[in-house]
């Protein structure tokens, strides 16, 4: 976790990667720091809580000028969210200073070893062993980036880390394993970051740094080489977005204008990946014949949150429409688990940031086992995108609100056209096909009809906005939804929800129920709904408030719910495009008008790229 930003130019450092750094909260806004050279000296600024904190505390201008600054927002992982425990991290003499994204796995070692040396430690993190690591090796005679080889030669975990050092005032060193780095090339000045858009109003120039690569940053130019010293020959990206995509506009909050996108999101999920006469879906990346595809027996979908639930429905839309079978599994279970990989098991992992660590555990592993594994992701060059074997991106664009929503609908978008490109080569008909196809493609205008009704959705919220439990039921597809609307009202409300198979709630849930417990539930007209009309008539008896997301038309169920949102009809398949709205819109007016800050609930962060 945790995000970080490294500057080196002509321009005032502070200011630039101050405001970079506020890119970057979404990764993490427990304390944030910067350090810099000032007239000879390193100077460190640190806070708790967000960056906004920082910049006040920080001294005028004059007294910090610099033109060499790195800085972090932190997302605690060891020692509690403090100011000791904010980065960056001095050595003892105070000479260099370190900003760390990742987990050191052998730091309580190694804070042993350099403390029976006689450093002195100041902090609980992980991440202090890294600057006193390399001032030892720096007081044995290494430069300040042989220095950090040396050090990462003995380190185990992952790492993103940015070195400064008064020693050798005009550079900084930045090494990654496992955690994103990115270098920034602007006009004579670089930047470090950990995502793009911390730096994209300066420049649209980057590099990925791979794993184990470390980049010299000077102030006339850089050069990348690899822990053992070989030259690395730099490849330069363009950036192929600009900054209005990560603003918030008029919105409020991130999250409601992500959610408010997604008509365009949705479509930009399959824009150019259908062909609504052959019936079918092309999806470019993958990789693999069609032949290789026809050979696929068992298909693996792996994610953590939100993605997971988007895999979920995966697992129904490809059984239902290819009938290949199909295994859903949370990543952080995968990885450690030995699962069964035949060969003729395709494994998908989906992660909106591709950095995801547990993910990216379950990638490898199954990489290991001699799987083929394909990724579902959104950013661009992310560890997903790289190292998995093919893939696709689902174009949603920057998502920067920490509940996930776009991505998510564009998630389920791209795995209803692979469901939609297996089925077609296996048992689905042109006919069937080209229905699908179809009603995909009139998705964002029903999605734009469910938007019309916010104000309606915050009248309903403002009604449940006291309570401290809801249930969230679904059947079929709508389950993982209610999973889904159940985990966005407890990420940004604080109210405890849970998501359940309307049928299963008779096997406990049914306990909790009583005349304050909302119940949210999925009851569209489909092959299901007198099942779940049946498990809501017993809702109803024990006095619940129910609101249901139901069908246009559908009177029956306005005579035993509270209230009722009504949603636009599809085919069951695609449904959960649709009926996830009124949940997103719903958890958001209510953390809205409980006065939560929406778009950055405590203790959660955007992607969790330690385990
Ligand atoms: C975090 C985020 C969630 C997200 C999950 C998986 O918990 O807060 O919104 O769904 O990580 O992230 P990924 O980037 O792998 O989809």
């Amino acid at each position: 976790m945790c995000g970080i930003v490294g500057y080196i130019g002509n321009r005032s450092a502070l200011p630039i990667v101050v405001e970079a750094l506020k890119r970057l909260e979404y990764r993490g806004y427990d304390s944030s720091g910067v350090a810099l050279i000032h007239e000879g000296e390193l100077a460190i600024y640190k806070k708790e809580g967000k960056i906004i904190e920082l910049e006040r505390s920080l001294p005028e201008p004059s007294k910090c000028d610099s033109n060499i600054a790195i800085s972090h927002t932190r997302w605690a992982t060891h020692g509690e969210p403090n100011e000791l425990n904010a980065h960056p991290h001095a050595d003892c003499s105070g000479s260099l200073a370190i900003v760390h994204n990742g987990i050191i796995e052998n730091y309580k070692l190694l804070r042993k070893q350099l403390q029976d040396l006689g450093h002195k430690f100041i902090s609980e993190t992980d991440s202090e062993v890294l600057a006193h690591l390399i001032e030892q090796f720096m007081s044995s005679g290494f430069s300040m980036e042989d220095a950090v080889r040396e050090s990462m030669k003995v380190v185990e975990g992952t790492y993103a880390l940015v070195v400064i050092s008064k020693a050798e005032p005009d550079k900084l060193v930045a090494v990654r394993k496992g955690s994103p780095l990115i270098i920034g090339i602007g006009d004579n000045e670089y930047f470090i970051t950990s995502d793009v858009s911390a730096i994209i109003i300066h420049t649209k120039r980057v590099i990925y740094l791979q794993d184990s690569e470390l980049c010299v940053v000077h102030r006339a130019g850089f050069e990348i080489s690899t822990l053992d010293k070989a030259t690395v020959k730099p490849k330069i990206s363009v950036v192929d977005w600009d900054i209005s995509a990560i603003e918030k506009g008029d919105y409020k909050h991130f999250m409601l204008k992500e959610i408010f996108e997604q008509p365009i999101t949705i479509e930009n999920g399959f824009r150019g990946r259908i062909n609504e006469s052959m019936g079918t879906a092309r999806l470019g990346g993958l990789n693999l014949s069609g032949f290789e595809l026809k050979k696929v027996k068992q298909i693996h979908l792996i994610a953590c949150g939100t993605s997971f639930h988007a895999a979920l429905i995966g697992k129904y839309m490809i059984e239902e429409m290819a009938r290949i079978p199909v295994h859903a599994e949370y990543a952080s279970e995968y990885r450690y688990r030995n699962p069964i990989i035949l060969e003729d098991t395709l494994v998908f992992v989906i992660s909106q940031s591709g950095e995801t660590a547990d993910t990216l555990a379950a990638m490898r592993e199954a990489q290991a086992k001699g799987a083929k594994v394909l990724g579902i992701t959104n950013v661009v060059g992310s560890t997903v995108a790289r190292e998995s074997d093919g893939g696709t991106y689902i174009h949603a664009g920057s998502e920067i609100g920490v509940a996930s929503t776009k991505a998510f609908t564009s998630q389920v978008t791209i795995l209803a056209l692979l469901a939609i490109y297996l089925g077609r080569m296996n048992h689905l008909s042109a006919i069937k096909g080209s229905k699908y196809i179809k009603a995909l493609a009139e998705i964002p205008g029903k999605v734009q009809q469910i938007l019309a009704h916010s104000d309606s959705i915050r009248k309903i919220a403002e009604s449940i906005k006291d309570s401290s439990n809801a249930l969230y039921l679904g059947r079929g597809l709508n389950y993982p939804v209610a999973l889904e609307g159940a985990l966005k009202l407890k990420e940004i409300s604080y109210i405890h929800a849970e998501g359940y198979p309307a049928a299963e709630m008779k096997h406990g849930p049914i306990a909790l129920i009583d005349e304050n417990m909302p119940v949210i539930a999925i009851a569209i007209q489909d092959p299901l709904y007198d099942k779940i009309y049946s498990n809501l008539q017993e809702v109803r008896a024990r006095k619940a408030r129910l609101i249901c997301i139901a069908s246009e038309g559908d009177v029956e169920l306005a005579k035993i719910s509270e209230n009722v949102i009504y949603i636009p009809d599809t085919i069951p398949c695609l449904q959960p495009l649709l009926t996830v709205i009124p949940l997103q819109l719903l958890a958001y007016h209510v953390a809205d008008l409980r006065g939560v800050d929406v778009d950055q609930p405590r203790n959660l962060a955007k992607s969790v790229t330690v385990e």
